[in-house]
């Protein structure tokens, strides 16, 4: 069978062969390739690539797949299946579809799939306006997408997840967690679709304020130090200088664009992504900051809800007032740290938990308090002076208070870690530092390498201070210092209330009190109620011991949401429903599957199991591996990426 082409402009075929042989490494000729495929080796793909109004269309077959051709015609997301080189063209692309379809690779042996035999990943993007507020402004903001498909026809649904930050990656969360997502609460009935928000990641513009990843990490590494370590006033003018440093970087690099990145223009984002899938409801699972995103979408579109979890709930409220992404998350986690962390480990036991071995110079079994005062003494002794240490990857390096109690913030929202961190503990306070450093070293900065990664990290600050731009001031701000008394007295609250998360929550919104200077008002913020009759209930799950959304934030939005909203209290550890429960996974399943809410407001349940007591003594190189997986899911929610000073 001769391949048929027409085209108008550019030879599209040979193109896009060559990056498949190229892809293939099989070092095949283009011809070659189309004698293979000929012979049904690869299948064959007729193309056909027409120019219409400025715009190529493709048409072809592929035998050995029943998927049709790529990208479909009129599909506004433009879906290619996966590879490891489908990510969207650049905003000065003069022809970004014509150089997205270079990248169509037509042999289906190199597409990603998921478990089912059926599954395909497909990679797209969507462009939605930069200024909704501005017709006449012709910009766009390109939106990448990625997608599980369950099977050549569409499901009937689609899942939409996000995973929150602000700055957390939705195509990521894709290839993470779809297959598991999609089966365990739609029994791989729906689809399941993520999306890179404006300025994170791959979407453009993608924001990054520094060069490189590394310039980041040096500015973070020379100011960051916790209250408890630093005479707090020198310390907190010196991360506000930096801050201001920051911005006034975002402002040369992408203007009027740091406010056109607010949760509000988020929610318009969504819309758009709703209706290029030609959904008539949202369908989704948000999750964390994400709940936020839901929160603000199911009332400025409240006729296009369908079935939505909001699961690690905030109370969207919050984030439009001063310091609220801060103070409002700190309710529980000294809970999480003394009940969950320390007290678990003391009823695991000894055989479970290495923590709740005798510490040094007592014979007997630590109790709770024990520990609580055990990390005390350890925290100041390092307030003193931080342990020298050693890892094969970076040389000397030291433990500082700074970094040990950011690790620690960062295990609270993942019980997975919990072992790991325990034995790190445990030796720490026998003094062994290696396992600890291995933990605390986790800078992917290789400078053997020459690629330098450009992660999105100050997406998370702008948002941040765009949504609470116009917060009533507090009556004791000090409008004449900017705030200088109040947010110094603000971290001292914050870290009395949670020596844990108090400083890393604290240094997530300093960098607001620069915000009107440097941008002014963004172009859109939603300050309506959160209480309009949706067209279908949400279901919101918050966690008892959650370090970033605490439970009472779930239930101040079930009131506000009244019948609008079930919430399930979900009494188990991390943040968002992770440690699993077969009640709260049944009534999301329930929710997902037939759109059925508890009758109840709301409903408690609780996680299967305990942390630490069921798993079998590992070493210390398994623990550390193990620490690593559950910091990489963790990082998801936080939308952080490289070696950061907030946690
Ligand atoms: C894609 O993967 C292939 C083989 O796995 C590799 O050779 C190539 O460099 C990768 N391309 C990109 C852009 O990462
Ligand atoms: C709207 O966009 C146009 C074109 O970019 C620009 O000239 C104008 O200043 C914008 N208006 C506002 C209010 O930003
Ligand atoms: C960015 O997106 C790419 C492509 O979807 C994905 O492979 C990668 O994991 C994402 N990166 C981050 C930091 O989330
Ligand atoms: C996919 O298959 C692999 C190997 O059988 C398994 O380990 C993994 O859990 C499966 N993933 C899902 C989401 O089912
Ligand atoms: C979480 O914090 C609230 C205060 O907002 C408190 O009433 C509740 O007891 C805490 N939960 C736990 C498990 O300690
Ligand atoms: C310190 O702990 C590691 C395990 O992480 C162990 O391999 C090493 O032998 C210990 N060092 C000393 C001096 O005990
Ligand atoms: C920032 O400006 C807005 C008006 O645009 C005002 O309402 C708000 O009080 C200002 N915030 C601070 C901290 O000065």
């Amino acid at each position: 069978m001769q391949p048929t082409m027409t085209y108008e402009k550019h030879a599209l075929l040979p193109e896009v062969a060559t990056q498949a042989s190229a892809r293939a490494g099989a070092g095949l000729s283009w011809k070659a390739k189309l004698a293979l495929a000929a012979l049904g080796a690869l299948g064959w793909f007729r193309l056909d690539a027409r120019l219409e109004q400025g715009r190529i269309i493709k048409h072809g077959h592929h035998h050995n797949s029943d998927w049709g051709s790529f990208p479909h015609t009129d599909d506004p997301f433009h879906f290619l299946p996966c590879t490891n080189a489908t990510v969207p063209p650049g905003l000065d692309e003069a022809h970004p579809l014509e150089a997205w379809m270079r990248l169509y690779d037509p042999n289906p042996q190199h597409w990603s799939r998921g478990n089912g035999s059926r599954s395909l990943y497909l990679c797209g993007w969507l462009d939605v306006p930069l200024d909704y507020t501005n017709t006449s402004d012709k910009r766009v903001a390109r939106l990448a997408v990625t997608k599980l498909q369950h099977a050549p026809e569409r499901s009937k649904r689609t899942m939409i997840v996000e995973p929150g930050g602000p700055g957390g990656s939705g195509t990521s969360l894709v290839w993470r967690k779809a297959e598991l997502f999609a089966q365990k609460y739609t029994d791989d009935t729906f689809d399941v679709l993520g999306w890179d928000p404006r300025g994170v990641n791959v979407s453009q513009p993608s924001i990054s304020c520094f060069p490189y990843d590394a310039d980041r990490d040096r500015w973070n590494l020379l100011t960051t130090r916790f209250h408890r370590e630093s005479e707090p006033r020198e310390a907190m003018l010196k991360a506000d200088a930096m801050n201001q440093a920051i911005l006034e970087a975002c402002k040369r690099e992408y203007g009027d664009v740091a406010g056109m990145l607010t949760t509000a223009f988020v929610a318009r984002d969504l819309d758009e992504i709703r209706k290029a899938l030609g959904e008539e409801v949202v369908n989704g699972y948000f999750i964390s900051y994400g709940t936020g995103i839901g929160q603000t979408y199911v009332n400025m579109f409240p006729h296009a809800v369908g079935r939505l979890m909001l699961d690690g709930t905030e109370y969207v409220r919050d984030q439009r007032l001063i310091g609220g992404f801060g103070w409002a998350a700190l309710d529980n986690i000294t809970a999480a740290f003394h009940d969950g962390f320390l007290g678990e480990c003391v009823d695991a036991g000894p055989d479970h938990c290495k923590l709740a071995q005798p510490l040094p110079g007592s014979t007997s079994l630590p109790t709770k308090s024990d520990l609580i005062k055990a990390m005390d003494g350890l925290f100041g002794r390092l307030v003193e002076r931080p342990i020298p240490a050693h890892t094969e990857e970076s040389g000397p390096m030291i433990i500082s208070y700074t970094q040990l109690v950011s690790l620690i913030y960062g295990a609270l929202y993942n019980p997975l870690g919990w072992d790991a961190l325990a034995a790190a503990m445990h030796d720490l306070l026998q003094g062994n530092t290696s396992m600890v450093a291995r933990m605390v070293d986790s800078w992917e900065y290789n400078p053997a390498l020459p690629v330098a990664k450009h992660s999105s990290d100050e997406l998370g600050m702008l948002v941040i201070c765009s949504d609470q731009y116009d917060s009533p001031l507090p009556p004791d701000y000090d409008v004449e210092t900017n705030g200088e008394g109040w947010y110094l007295d603000l971290w001292k609250s914050m870290v009395e209330q949670s020596e844990i998360g108090g400083n890393g929550r604290f240094l997530d919104v300093l960098p607001c009190r620069h915000w009107n200077a440097t941008f002014g008002a963004p172009k859109e913020v939603y300050r309506g109620d959160l209480d309009h009759d949706l067209s279908h209930p949400v279901l919101l799950i918050a966690e008892a011991y959650d370090p970033a959304t605490p439970l009472r934030n779930g239930r101040r939005l079930l009131r506000e949401m009244g019948k609008n909203a079930r919430l399930i209290a979900h009494h188990g550890y991390g943040h968002s429903s992770r440690d699993t429960s077969t009640c709260t996974d049944t009534i999301m399943r329930e929710y997902m599957l037939h759109g059925t809410v508890p009758e109840e407001q709301e409903t408690q349940c609780k996680a299967d199991a305990k942390p630490y007591r069921y798993t079998e003594a590992k070493s210390s190189a398994q623990l550390v591996e193990e620490w690593k997986i559950s910091m990489a899911e963790t990082q998801m929610l936080r939308g952080k990426t490289s070696r950061r000073r907030r946690v």
